[in-house]
């Protein structure tokens, strides 16, 4: 499933005092299969940009297109189901949007309204508590009765277990104990290399944007301004610095070592284990 933004604008509030273009004149594409995060300062215009990939947000100018189907400014919700169904939104602290006072219940409500099979979801569902650790009587118990982690991961599984093709991310791990950050990161990665989904996970979280994406789309003031690999930017200093971004730690230490020993190893390493092979290799050959 390609989605292809093609001169997208959005304008919230148009034609009053609080008139605001978040998204300014977007060209930008997502390919099947990739794992995609997108970075950029607060009011940057990320969540906006993803809400165009279910319809919950129209252009006010210009179309996205998703799976061939084009949205626009015209676009009936009717004509926008069938993406829905495709396209898996886990938006900012999901857990508040939690409703069911049983688990089960809460799972089932997805596919009842998309009019999907029921006990394959909830199948699907099970799969996805063992791998996060949940106890088998989770179904029966009240997400209200949990803390905030635990809810956080309900809410993610009641998306993921709808099987979307594409998953879309707002910062799924803010707040989260350590633990089940990776469990989250792990699950998301797994989800893409075994089912071949397609993954966009908005974050400030530069340690993860280095692990896990294969490209990383910049946004400044409502437009997509670089669309590369996260290679190329972490290893590009002055441009990380011209977008005010961070480094992810691992790469901040590389360079912390090349400068106590004058030296500069042959690529930027963006995961522990790759720049402790490259360091080793570099002790050896001295
Ligand atoms: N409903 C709205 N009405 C008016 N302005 C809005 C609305 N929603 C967002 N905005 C504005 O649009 C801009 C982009 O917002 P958006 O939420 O897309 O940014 P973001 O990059 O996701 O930021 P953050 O990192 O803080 O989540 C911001 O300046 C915001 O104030
Ligand atoms: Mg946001």
């Amino acid at each position: 499933m390609t989605i292809y933004f093609q001169e997208v604008e959005q304008v919230y509030q148009p034609k009053t005092p609080h008139e605001f273009v978040a998204l300014k004149n977007v060209t930008t594409q997502f390919d099947e299969g990739k794992y995609y995060a997108i970075i950029g300062h607060t009011g940057s215009g990320k969540s906006t940009l993803i809400q165009h990939i279910n319809g919950l947000l129209k252009p006010t100018k210009g179309s996205v297109y998703v799976n061939g189907t084009r949205i626009t400014a015209k676009t009936k919700d009717k004509a926008l189901r069938d993406i829905r169904k495709h396209v898996g939104m886990v938006f900012q602290f999901p857990e508040s949007q939690l409703f069911e006072d049983n688990v089960e219940r809460e799972i089932r409500f997805g596919p009842q309204n998309f009019k999907m099979n029921q006990e394959e979801v909830l199948n699907r569902a099970k799969a996805l508590f063992k791998e996060f650790g949940f106890q088998e009587d989770i179904m029966a118990r009240s997400p209200f009765q949990m803390s905030g982690g635990q809810m956080r991961k309900i809410a993610l599984t009641s998306i993921l277990a709808m099987d979307p093709d594409v998953i879309i991310l707002d910062e799924p791990t803010a707040g989260l104990d350590p633990h089940s950050k990776t469990q989250v990161m792990q699950l998301i990665k797994r989800l893409q290399k075994e089912e071949g989904k397609t993954i966009i996970l908005i974050s400030h979280e530069m340690n993860d944007v280095a692990q896990y994406a294969d490209e990383v789309k910049v946004m400044r003031q409502g437009q997509v301004v670089e669309t590369l690999t996260p290679r190329e930017l972490f290893s590009d200093t002055s441009k990380v610095e011209a977008l005010h971004l961070e480094l992810p730690d691992i790469v901040q230490l590389q360079k912390d070592v090349e400068q106590r020993h004058q030296t500069q190893f042959a690529r930027t390493a963006l995961t522990e284990e790759e720049f402790v092979a490259m360091y080793k290799e570099w002790q050896h050959e001295r």
